[in-house]
């Protein structure tokens, strides 16, 4: 098989189909590696833009050589996903102090996140695993993506959900698609400890993003974000951090594009983190000397996590792309958003710390202003309306937002809508 599982610590190697997902013998976390004899060709993912064949009319399974070469085909689960938009936004680049801003929208796919690329790896897994059932623990992006490639492929979809804390865009999802939905009293960190437990008891395949099949779909954001550069390196890929799962992808996902000479040089990656929810930041001050789980607080409930789980491949992309790890406060989170938002673009509020994080960056004098940046949007804008109506109503906690787009109300009569307009289109 061209495919392998490997331990990222101490390297010992298992068969692609062995049901685990760390190492049995040290605990590290597992990798799965590709033996290429010859690198697959820039021409040949060209050649397959636009296709309406399954799977490479996929933004994942373009790049099926990529991802799982030896796949059988038929066991593909795909919606299909990614082929997600490269938006040049020059006004938004003036606010973050660099010539040049892409955003890569991941919340155009099929579910609104970026999720999907890794469930169609994770999903298509669970059937070459010959599995029924699939499980995870959410924020709440994982457990809508896994409730509906699980019900896509026939399987049982279980969702463990923390509570109070999930947008109700997202919890609404997982409900519509017929996953089984549990709510447990307890954070994210702890209802992934117990989705662990009780899969392993009741033979369930966790699809979180310990499972290294989910990274290797992620991956492909950065495949096809290079491939619609035209193969050229921006200088920075800025994205968010909560279970570092996406980060982790992104890293091993360059570093094979420059191994196999797809690109010529490596761009830095930036991982932003929401302050309340920070702990690889500030593992990071310590340059990873340290590391401390915290209980995680931030209105960007997507990553409201402090233990995360992929912290070692984090740490080792970051390494590998001489990344840096920067923090933003919610308020900063919330008005970026509104920022995005208003350029029609849209996003939800995890998403936008890939804009606020490239501005604090650019502050403080670490991206240049000369610099090409890539930010990551996560999440569609319709994940989480009560973030969003909260901010313009100006009712979140602790929020004062700078861009407000309050609702007017008028009587039923043209006068008073008449006033409300005439009103606007005086000059500020
Ligand atoms: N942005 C959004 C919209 C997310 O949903 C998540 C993670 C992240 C960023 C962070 O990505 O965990 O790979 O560092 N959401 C997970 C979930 C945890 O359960 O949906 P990460």
């Amino acid at each position: 098989m061209a495919s392998y599982l490997q331990c990222m610590d101490c390297s010992a190697t298992y068969p692609v189909d062995r049901l685990i997902y760390t190492c049995t013998s040290c605990g590290g976390l597992l990798d799965v590696t590709h033996a290429w004899d010859q690198s697959p060709t820039r021409e040949l993912f060209d050649s397959r833009l636009g296709s309406l064949e399954a799977p490479y009319n996929s933004g994942v399974w373009r790049y099926k050589e990529l991802v799982y070469p030896d796949v059988d085909p038929s066991l593909i689960v795909s919606r299909p996903e990614g082929n997600t938009n490269l938006y040049h936004t020059p006004r938004l680049a003036a606010w973050v102090g660099v010539r040049s801003l892409y955003l890569k929208h991941e919340g155009e796919n099929p579910t609104g996140s970026f999720k999907d690329r890794g469930m169609t790896g994770g999903v298509t897994q669970a059937r070459v695993l010959g599995m029924t059932r699939v499980a995870c623990a959410s924020t709440g992006n994982t457990s809508a993506s896994l409730a509906s490639y699980a019900a896509f492929a026939d399987l049982e979809g279980i969702i463990f959900l923390q509570n109070k804390q999930i947008a109700v865009g997202k919890l609404a999802q997982g409900v519509a698609y017929g996953a089984t939905c549990i709510r447990v009293d307890g954070d994210f960190d702890r209802n992934l400890a117990l989705v662990r437990e009780v899969s392993d008891k009741l033979n369930i395949y966790v699809l979180n993003s310990v499972n290294p099949f989910r990274l290797e779909g992620q991956k492909t954001v950065m495949i096809e974000t290079l491939q619609q550069l035209r193969w050229r390196v921006p200088d920075w890929i800025v994205c968010p951090g909560g279970n570092l799962g996406n980060s982790s992808a992104f890293g091993k996902g360059l570093k094979e594009l420059y191994d196999l000479g797809l690109i010529d040089r490596m761009p830095r990656l930036a991982i932003i983190q929401a302050e309340g929810a920070s702990p690889l930041y500030h593992s990071y001050l310590s340059g990873f000397q340290d590391f401390q789980a915290q209980k995680a607080e931030t209105i960007a409930t997507a990553i409201k996590i402090g233990n995360p789980v992929n912290y070692k491949k984090a740490v080792r992309a970051l390494r590998w792309t001489n990344g840096v790890v920067e923090q933003v406060s919610d308020q900063q989170i919330m008005d970026a958003k509104a920022l995005i938002d208003r350029t029609g673009i849209g996003c939800e509020p995890a998403s936008a710390c890939s804009l606020a994080g490239a501005r604090k960056l650019v502050e403080r004098g670490i991206i240049q202003p000369d610099e090409t940046v890539v930010g990551i949007l996560t999440g569609h804008v319709l994940k989480d309306p009560d973030a969003t109506i909260g901010y313009h109503s100006a009712t979140l906690e602790n929020i004062t937002p700078a861009y407000p787009n309050p609702i007017h109300s008028a009587a039923d009569d043209v006068a008073s809508i008449a006033r409300i307009l005439t009103r606007q289109a005086e000059p500020v």
